[in-house]
């Protein structure tokens, strides 16, 4: 099921997920959720918080940029080594229409729970390590915004407020809407 994703600086992007116990079939819907909503939005990660649910899990496809990936889901992802340096213009689902750059690791080594449950590790590099990094910065409550100037990211979240405005407006517009079209159509029985 596609997933409403939280707006930054929606408060709960800045609580600390939890860790995942057990990998069970609530986990695997929740991964399945997540890979909907990210594909949905054209995105290449998300992360459990961004859809309101403080658990360490996040999804991944960066096949289009990197063929001999795969789309992965991680529980309790935990990066174990970080090699070098790379400057990488990085967006967000969660902060949408904006894209700044942000210094992060070339190469990531990773070690996580699969959905089945079973531990593995992966050393990746390119956009699948970006993702990672930025993915498992969620699962502390850290954005791609924390990593810019306090400049850049205050006019961010002015941009961020207006677009929230502009959607609660939209949202309360529909929602007169159909309350209209519920009445009209009680009276019209009537
Ligand atoms: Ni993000």
């Amino acid at each position: 099921m596609v997933r409403e994703i939280l707006v930054w600086p929606h408060p709960v992007l800045k609580q600390k997920a939890q860790p995942v116990t057990v990998v069970d079939d609530s986990i695997r819907a929740l991964i399945k959720d997540l890979f909907d909503s990210m594909y949905a939005a054209d995105g290449v990660g998300l992360a459990a918080p961004q859809i309101g649910v403080l658990k360490n899990v996040i999804v991944l496809d960066t096949t289009p940029r990197q063929p001999e990936s795969k789309p992965l889901a991680m529980v309790n992802p935990q990066l174990l080594s970080l090699e070098g340096t790379v400057d990488y213009r990085e967006g967000c689902l969660s902060v949408p229409g904006e894209a700044e750059d942000v210094e992060r690791a070339a190469i990531v080594t990773v070690r996580y729970l699969d959905e089945q449950g079973v531990e593995q590790t992966l050393r990746c590099d390119g956009l699948l390590a970006i993702a990672v990094q930025h993915e498992t910065d969620h699962l502390s409550g850290t954005m791609f915004v924390d990593h810019i100037s306090t400049l850049k990211r205050e006019l961010i979240r002015k941009r961020m407020k207006k677009l929230q405005a502009a959607q609660e407006a939209e949202r309360k517009e529909a929602a007169a809407a159909a309350k209209k079209a519920r009445s009209g159509g009680r009276s019209e029985a009537r």
